[in-house]
């Protein structure tokens, strides 16, 4: 067969495939890099790759030869955790929020998250869509090619799969590949403050719809004090999964309310935050394939605690990072920056961190055996960084280090 691209000259070619586990080396750091590496691509897929000189028999049928210049090619950077869609943004809550109004009081007091439903319920459908292009295409630029993207801003049904729309939409009009997740339940709504029971049976009666239309592939609950209790999350993943949907949810994130434990119990895909797990749910993780799904920009941003990252990564608990775009706990899309965050205040080793935002990331989502690695007959998703090994673009922090971005074999981004 021949390749139409074949990228040269990779100074390290990250293929992101797990190798056996060397001595000293931790179970996030069992990650293929190739030194003097090349890929070859036919078509939106990888169909060749390796190290050294790349074999004549490929090079003579190739229409397209990329000289990657000494620099690192990744596999391109998947970004798990978002609230992507939503109107509007908090900038009128950040003084608050650095004079230390915790989070749950600004919530508490109808701002935080009620304050994004109220501009998610104001905007149009188009403009939903404008504004989630938008930062999609900052997010390409930054070497990201698949992103998960949650509802929760509408606590309406219709609201609700107004988002889901845009989700489906932007699948159709624009490169990154949207994987959409359904959350009714990110938060109770004034109107419901009295009524808990009737706004959960709200969300829920919507899962027929959502799965008729195809619209969401998971489901997601804010389990936290004051938001939604274990025994209610519980409820909601049970009747979710009747329906075919996958569970992913927001756990231990402020306090901890064994949220870890019931991604355990109900074998989630992933459990996400996390920064107050307890020893028992690390315990509970380490035996599961539940990723654990960081998002150390939220504590960043909001002041707090880090997840404690070297604890579960040590005791062989499988972690992604992801950004948790949001306008209020995480408002950047930039994961390069959250690697960045990873690797100083996590103390995430450089190929921990490479692992958690290509192939972890793509476990999280249910898609490893089409993304997040380098590997025959996966997608031809990668990064051209303009960085000659993976350490300086860890420790070289708030700059965009991507040259060339490629999704499904084309080049979808250059500097
Ligand atoms: O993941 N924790 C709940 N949801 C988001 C924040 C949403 C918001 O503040 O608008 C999060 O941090
Ligand atoms: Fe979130």
């Amino acid at each position: 067969m021949n390749a139409d691209l074949i990228v040269y000259n990779i100074g390290q070619l990250v293929t992101g495939r797990e190798l056996s586990l060397k001595d000293g080396e931790s179970s996030m750091e069992n990650i293929e890099i190739l030194e003097n590496g090349y890929i070859a691509i036919s078509g939106n897929e990888i169909m060749a790759f390796g190290a050294g000189e790349v074999p004549s028999k490929l090079v003579k049928f190739t229409t397209k030869l990329l000289d990657a210049e000494g620099c690192v090619v990744t596999p391109g950077l998947i970004d798990s955790h978002t609230h992507l869609v939503h109107g509007g943004s908090r900038e009128n809550e950040f003084l608050d929020k650095i004079q230390g109004v915790p989070y749950l009081d600004i919530l508490e007091r109808g701002g935080g998250i009620l304050s994004t439903v109220k501009a998610t319920r104001e905007a149009t459908e188009d403009e939903l869509l404008d504004k989630a292009k938008k930062t999609l295409r900052t997010m390409l630029s930054l070497g990201v090619t698949t992103v998960e993207s949650k509802s929760g801003y509408g606590l309406d049904s219709e609201i609700e799969l107004k988002q889901l729309k845009v989700n489906e939409r932007l699948n159709h009009e624009q490169e990154i590949e949207i994987v959409s997740t359904f959350m009714g339940a990110h938060a109770v709504p004034k109107e419901y403050e009295n009524n808990r029971e009737e706004f959960i049976k709200k969300m829920l009666d919507l899962l027929p719809i959502i799965k008729e239309r195809k619209l969401a592939e998971f489901f997601d609950v804010f389990c936290e004090k004051g938001v939604f209790t274990t025994e209610e999350s519980k409820k909601m993943f049970k009747e979710a999964k009747k329906y075919g949907l996958k569970l992913r949810i927001h756990a231990d994130e402020i306090e901890n309310t064994k949220g870890a434990e019931l991604a355990k119990e109900l074998h989630m895909y992933s459990a996400d935050h996390l920064m107050a797990i307890s020893d028992e749910g690390i315990k509970a993780l380490k035996n599961s394939k539940v990723i654990a799904n960081l998002l150390p920009g939220t504590s960043f941003s909001l002041g707090k605690e880090y997840a404690p990252a070297r604890k579960m990564i040590d005791n062989g608990v499988q972690v992604a990072l992801s950004t948790d775009y949001n306008p209020g706990s995480c408002p950047t899309e930039n994961l390069q920056l959250i690697m960045q965050i990873a690797a100083l205040k996590l103390k995430m080793r450089p190929k921990e961190i490479l692992k958690a935002v290509t192939l972890n990331a793509a476990r999280s989502i249910g898609r490893e055996k089409k993304i997040g690695s380098i590997e025959e007959g996966k997608k031809a998703d990668f990064v051209i960084f303009d960085a000659k090994n993976i350490e300086y673009i860890l420790y070289r922090f708030g700059v965009n280090h991507t040259k060339q971005v490629f999704k499904n074999g084309c080049l979808v981004y250059k500097k």
